[in-house]
C-alpha cells in the first residue's frame, strides 16, 4: 500500500497512529537539528518532521529533497507545538521514521502555490504542473460536480444522453469548420461538428423525445476569454414542445444548478426581455442586469418616433446631426475629476469601440454643469436631468451618432462604468431570457441574409407567412439564456416541415441543389413523420466559469488552447509527414 492516508485528512484525533503518506514536496525548512517538509497531494498539505537526534541519516536525506520531489514517508502522527490554524491538518505533524524518494523533479519553472509567478504561456506549456495548484484543481472539481448535477437532473426528467458522431458534414453555426481529410475517400473531407444540431433533430424524428449530451463542439473562430476552438455544450432537444415548455425545462435545470452548486435559490421565474428592448435599453443582446444605468434617449425613438427631442436645434452640431443621442446616468459620480472623465473619453475612442466622444453633465452643489453649456441653457439641462431621473451627485454620460454604433459604444461604456464602480460582483447572479430575436440579419457587404441563430430555427408562428416576402420583418422562435452579461445558452423551436425548411434555405441564398447536397438527409427525414421539436444548448465551460467566479474559461478546461488556437504543451497544430500527406492525397503549398 503506497499510503494509508491522504495529505489532507489527519487531525489531532489521529495522534499516535503510525501512517504512510505519499505526495509532492511543497517546501523544506531547516531549524536547528530538525528539517520540516510540507508534503502535498490533491487533498491538502501535511507537515513532516525529521530529527537529527532520532535518525541523523534520515534527516540528511530529507535535507536533500527538492521542490516537487515525489516521496513516501512513514511515521507517527504527533501534536504540533506551534499549530497552524490556517491549515485543516495544522494541529498535527508526522514524526518520520522512513523516507523513500519515489522520483526526483527538476526545479519547476514557476512556483506551485495558490498564486503562481508563471505567465500564461509558461503555465500552459507546463499545464501538468499548473494543475497541481489548488485554484486550478478546484476549477476541475467544480466542473465535475456540475456535470454530475446536469446528468442527474436531466435523467430525472426523462432525458437520455446519446452520443453523436464527430466526423460529420458541416453544421452551420456561424463559424468556420475544422475539417478532417479522408484517406479512404480522397479529395473528400469530414467536418467536425460546430454542434450536434442536425443529429439531435434526427433523434427527435427517431422518437427519442428528450435528448441531451455533454459534448465537444469545434469552431474555427477568433478566440476570446469566453471562446475556445473546442468547447463543451450541454446540448438538449425535446419533441412535442412549444417555446414555453423549453424555457420551463431549462430554467428548472438552471435553478437546480444554482441550488446544488452555489446554494442559491431563485424564487419566481427568470426575467424575460425582448431582443428589441435589450438593444434599445442596453445596446446589446446580452445585458448585464447586476446594475442599472439603463439607456435614456434624448431623441425620439427611431422606429415609432415616440418621445421628445430635448437636444436638437440649439446649434450643437454633434447632436443636431446625430441619428440618436443617448446616455446613461452614473449615480454618485458627479465628483469625478477631469482626469477621470477624460479617461472615459479615451476609453470610448479606442479603435475597438470607435466613438468620437462623450458629453458630460454633472449635478454638484453648484447645480448642473455640462461640457456643452455654450449650447444648452440651465433650463434645458434641467429638462435632461428630469428625463434621466438624475439627482444631485450624479453624472450623465451622453453619446451621439449613428444608432447602432452609438448604442454599441454606450454599452461598452456602461460595462466599463459598472466595473469601475464595482457593480459587477461575481457572486450576484441576474439570469435573463432574451426572446424574439430577428430570424435573419443582412450582411451589408454581400446583401445576403444570414440566419441569426441557425438555419433550422423557425419563425414565430404569426410571422411564418412573411418568410419569403419580407424576411427582415420575421421574428425567430428563439431564445438565449443570459447571466450577468454572458450568453450562457441559446436555442429555438425548429422548422420540422420540409417545404418551410426549403423556403428558409432559399432565403439564405442556397440553390435547391446546394440545399439537397448539404442537408438532403434532414429534408428527407422531415418527410417521415418529424414531430414538432425544439431545444437549446448551453456553453458548459462558460457556465462553470460563471459559477467559479472567473471570466476566462481556460481556467476551467484541463488542457486549453491559447489565443492563437495552439496547444503550447503538445505543440499542436503541427506538420504531418510526407507519407501521411501522400496517403491523404494532399499537397501543401509553401
Ligand atoms: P450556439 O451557437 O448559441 O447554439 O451555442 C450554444 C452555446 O455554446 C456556447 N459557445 C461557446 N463556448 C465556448 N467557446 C465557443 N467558441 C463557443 N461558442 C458557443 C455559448 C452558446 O450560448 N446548436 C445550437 C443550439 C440549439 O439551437 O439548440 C448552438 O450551438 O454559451
Amino acid at each position: 500500500m503506497y499510503r494509508t492516508h491522504t495529505c489532507g485528512e489527519l487531525r489531532l484525533a489521529d495522534a499516535s497512529k503510525t501512517v504512510t503518506l505519499a505526495g509532492w514536496v511543497q517546501r523544506t525548512r531547516d531549524l536547528g537539528g530538525m528539517t520540516f517538509v510540507d508534503l502535498r497531494d490533491r487533498y491538502g498539505i501535511t507537515q513532516l518532521t525529521f530529527n537529527t537526534d532520532s535518525d541523523a541519516s534520515l534527516r540528511e536525506t530529507a535535507r536533500t529533497l527538492g521542490r516537487e520531489f515525489v516521496v513516501q514517508v512513514t511515521g507517527k502522527v504527533i501534536e504540533r507545538q506551534s499549530k497552524n490554524a490556517n491549515m485543516p491538518t495544522g494541529e498535527v505533524e508526522i514524526f518520520c521514521s522512513d523516507l523513500k524518494v519515489l522520483n526526483g523533479a527538476k526545479t519547476p519553472p514557476f512556483t506551485i502555490e495558490e498564486e503562481t509567478d508563471g505567465g500564461d504561456e509558461l503555465r500552459m506549456k507546463y499545464r501538468y504542473l499548473d494543475l497541481r495548484r489548488n485554484n486550478v484543481r478546484k476549477g476541475l472539481e467544480l466542473r465535475h460536480r456540475m456535470a454530475i448535477e446536469v446528468r442527474n437532473y436531466l435523467s430525472a426528467q426523462n432525458f437520455i444522453e446519446v452520443e453523436t458522431p464527430v466526423l460529420i458534414k458541416s453544421t452551420p453555426e456561424g463559424a468556420r469548420d475544422f475539417v478532417v481529410p479522408s484517406r479512404m475517400n480522397q479529395g473528400e473531407f469530414y467536418a467536425l461538428p460546430q454542434s450536434p444540431q442536425t443529429f439531435k433533430q434526427l433523434l427527435m424524428v427517431a422518437g427519442i423525445d428528450r435528448y441531451f449530451q455533454i459534448v465537444k463542439c469545434f469552431r474555427d473562430e477568433d478566440l476570446r476569454a469566453d471562446r475556445q476552438p473546442e468547447f463543451t455544450q450541454i446540448d438538449c432537444e425535446m419533441a412535442f414542445v412549444e417555446r414555453e415548455d423549453i424555457l420551463q425545462a431549462f430554467e428548472g435545470m438552471a435553478k437546480h444548478l444554482f441550488k446544488a452548486i452555489l446554494g442559491k435559490e431563485f424564487n419566481g421565474p427568470f426575467l424575460r426581455m425582448s431582443y428589441d428592448d435589450a438593444m434599445r435599453d442596453y445596446g446589446c443582446d446580452k445585458p448585464d442586469l447586476r446594475f442599472g444605468m439603463k439607456f435614456v434617449s434624448l431623441t425620439p425613438a427611431l422606429s415609432s418616433g415616440e418621445g421628445v427631442d430635448l437636444v436638437r436645434g440649439k446649434g450643437f452640431k454633434v447632436f443636431d446631426d446625430a441619428e440618436v443621442v443617448v446616455g446613461i446616468n452614473a449615480e454618485g459620480c458627479a465628483g469625478w475629476s477631469r482626469k477621470q472623465t477624460d479617461a472615459l473619453i479615451e476609453f470610448v475612442k479606442r479603435p475597438q469601440i470607435g466613438a468620437t466622444g462623450i458629453v458630460f453633465v454633472k449635478w454638484t452643489e453648484e447645480g448642473l454643469k455640462s461640457t456643452v453649456d455654450k449650447f444648452y441653457t440651465p433650463e434645458v439641462l434641467q429638462q435632461w436631468a428630469t428625463h434621466f431621473g438624475m439627482k444631485q451627485g450624479d453624472l450623465l454620460c451622453i453619446m451621439a451618432g449613428g444608432a447602432e454604433k452609438t448604442r454599441k459604444a454606450l454599452n461598452e461604456l456602461r460595462l466599463h462604468m459598472g466595473d469601475a464602480l464595482g457593480l459587477r460582483d461575481p457572486w450576484t447572479f441576474k439570469p435573463l431570457w432574451v426572446v424574439d430575436f430577428p430570424l435573419l440579419e443582412k450582411d451589408e457587404e454581400s446583401g445576403r441574409w444570414h440566419a441569426m441563430h441557425h438555419p433550422f430555427t423557425s419563425p414565430i408562428p404569426e410571422h411564418a407567412h412573411l418568410l419569403e416576402s419580407d424576411p427582415g420583418a420575421v421574428k425567430a422562435n428563439a431564445y438565449d439564456l443570459v447571466i450577468n452579461g454572458t450568453e450562457i445558452g441559446g436555442g429555438s423551436i425548429r422548422i420540422h416541415d420540409r417545404s418551410m425548411q426549403e423556403a428558409m434555405f432559399r432565403v439564405l441564398g442556397f440553390t435547391d441543389e446546394d440545399a439537397r447536397y448539404k442537408f438532403g438527409f434532414l429534408l428527407d427525414a422531415f418527410e417521415y413523420g418529424a414531430p414538432p421539436h425544439g431545444g437549446a444548448a448551453f456553453g458548459f465551460d462558460r457556465w462553470v466559469s460563471l459559477f467559479g467566479g472567473r471570466s476566462d474559461i481556460r481556467e476551467f478546461i484541463a488542457f486549453p488552447k491559447n489565443n492563437a488556437g495552439r496547444d503550447v504543451m503538445i505543440d499542436a497544430p503541427s506538420r504531418i509527414d510526407d507519407i501521411q500527406l501522400k496517403e491523404l492525397g494532399i499537397v501543401v503549398k509553401g
